[in-house]
């Protein structure tokens, strides 16, 4: 049977791994990365429930193109990464919005200080025994009636210690659909609306899970 990285590496290590490889390979993923129909079908779909100008904090930015400068066309935006060079590319891709480098399972922030809380293709970096305590952290400091957008791998599945992304060391502990879905629901939200849609990245058609839900 072949090992995986969650039998082997503490989420400190395998965090270390994100970090790492995201530092390294940030312009080039900013280059590659683009908005497909399902990513603006559903930052469509979040500004249908959140009014205007709401605050919404984006968990994992990223280079801050072109995800969170399409949420900023709606939203005022905060954007959290714990890899250094993305933030940096982030601040200089949307100078309006408000960056910061934190790692999402580390968040300090008061309760109920966001309208909206977004992640794209993100938390599948977060190792899974930290998944549920991240999402309650989530639903903490949201406020009531707030929503959730998350875009998270369709499969449950874990990488392997030779795994590459980009040509980099990298990271991954999906829970998948179902399973996030459920932890969702424990934690005190409400789903809106789900579903499976495609998008390309870097020449190569991939399936993206999208989960709107709602603190109640
Ligand atoms: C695949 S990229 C997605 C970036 C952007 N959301 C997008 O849709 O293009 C994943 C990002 O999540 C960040 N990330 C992963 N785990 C994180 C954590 N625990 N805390 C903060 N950022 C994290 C990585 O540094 C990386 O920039």
């Amino acid at each position: 049977m072949s090992v995986n990285h969650d039998d082997i590496l503490e989420p400190t290590d395998a965090k270390k791994i994100v970090e790492q490889g995201y530092d390294q390979l940030a312009e080039r993923y900013a280059e590659v990365r683009t908005l497909s129909d399902g990513n603006k079908k559903y930052i469509d779909i979040l500004a249908e429930h959140l009014p205007r100008d709401s605050c919404v904090l984006d968990l994992g930015c990223g280079p801050g193109i072109p995800i969170t400068k399409e949420l900023a066309k709606h939203f005022k935006i905060m954007g959290i990464d714990f890899s250094q060079n993305q933030i940096e590319l982030a601040r200089k891709n949307v100078p309006w919005g408000q960056f910061h480098k934190m790692d999402m399972t580390r968040m300090t922030f008061p309760p109920e200080s966001f309208d909206g809380i977004f992640s794209y293709l993100a938390i599948i970096h977060v190792p899974r025994k930290e998944k549920a305590k991240l999402f309650a952290d989530i639903h903490k400091i949201l406020k009531t009636d707030g929503y959730l957008l998350i875009a998270i791998g369709n499969d449950d599945w874990v990488s392997e210690p030779d795994e590459k992304f980009m040509g980099e060391p990298m990271y991954w502990s999906q829970l998948g659909a179902e399973k996030t879905e459920a932890m969702i629901k424990e934690t005190g939200f409400e789903i809106v609306q789900s579903s499976l849609e495609h998008a390309m990245f870097d020449g190569e058609d991939e399936q993206h899970y999208f989960v709107l839900a709602k603190k109640i």
